[in-house]
């Protein structure tokens, strides 16, 4: 690691530090992801993705790691609801559309994007937040993306921090894609996309060699 790599480390350490003291419940750590977190959490993300959001960016440890896959800063929408991190963020990723808002108004939030996105990258304490924040930030999140887009997630804890009950509800499906020691508290990463479409299986009645179809 380069001397000024390491000295923005220890200043976004000691950021990150002051805002966790200040409103614990909404930072929720008390030191920024590390590396190994955030090309975790970026692994699957590229050019061809196109425009994605991230909600709770913080420092800008997964913006960075995304503009690293090849995203371009100006496709990225970082959203963030604490000021003392939209100010940094604003200076360090001036062509990115910074929305000082709350995650769970993304639904009703108008994007600069001809496109729907085709991810979306989320740093959130989604443990502790009630229920129905969490599935207000799911449906909105889903309003603006891509058919075949995902929504990824890490987490401190053992399970996927989405309840059954609300992928469930919105038609989601949540797959475990990695788990890293490496960050403090070690951290697991969710896929959350939409489930397929259901098909039927039907047989042809008048042919003795008949195949199953798939009927919608
Ligand atoms: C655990 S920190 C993660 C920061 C960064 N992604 C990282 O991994 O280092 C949680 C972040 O989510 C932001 N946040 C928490 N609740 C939020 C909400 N309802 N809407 C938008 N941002 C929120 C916090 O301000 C903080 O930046």
């Amino acid at each position: 690691m380069s001397c000024a790599a390491s000295q923005f480390s220890t200043s976004d350490a000691l950021h990150f530090f002051r805002a966790w003291i200040s409103d614990p419940l909404r930072v929720a750590s008390i030191t920024p992801s590390s590396p190994a977190l955030a090309r975790l959490m970026v692994a699957a993300i590229g050019p061809r993705t196109g425009p994605v959001i991230e909600l709770g960016p913080g420092t800008g440890v997964f913006t960075r790691a995304l503009l690293g896959q090849g995203v371009g800063e100006a496709d990225l929408v970082l959203v963030e609801k604490g000021a003392e991190f939209a100010d940094v963020l604003a200076g360090r990723f001036p062509s990115a559309h910074l929305l000082s808002i709350d995650a769970a108004e993304i639904g009703a939030a108008t994007l600069p994007f001809a496109a729907p996105v085709g991810a979306v990258v989320s740093g959130l304490p989604l443990l502790s937040m009630p229920a129905a924040k969490v599935a207000a930030i799911l449906a909105g999140s889903f309003v603006h993306m891509r058919e075949d887009g995902a929504f990824y997630q890490f987490t401190y804890g053992p399970r996927c921090p989405v309840p059954k009950a609300i992928l469930e509800g919105l038609g989601l499906e949540a797959t475990r894609i990695g788990r890293t020691l490496r960050n403090i508290p070690p951290a697991a990463v969710y896929r959350i996309s939409r489930l397929p479409v259901r098909q039927a299986a039907v047989t042809l009645p008048d042919s003795s060699d008949a195949k199953p179809v798939l009927a919608d």
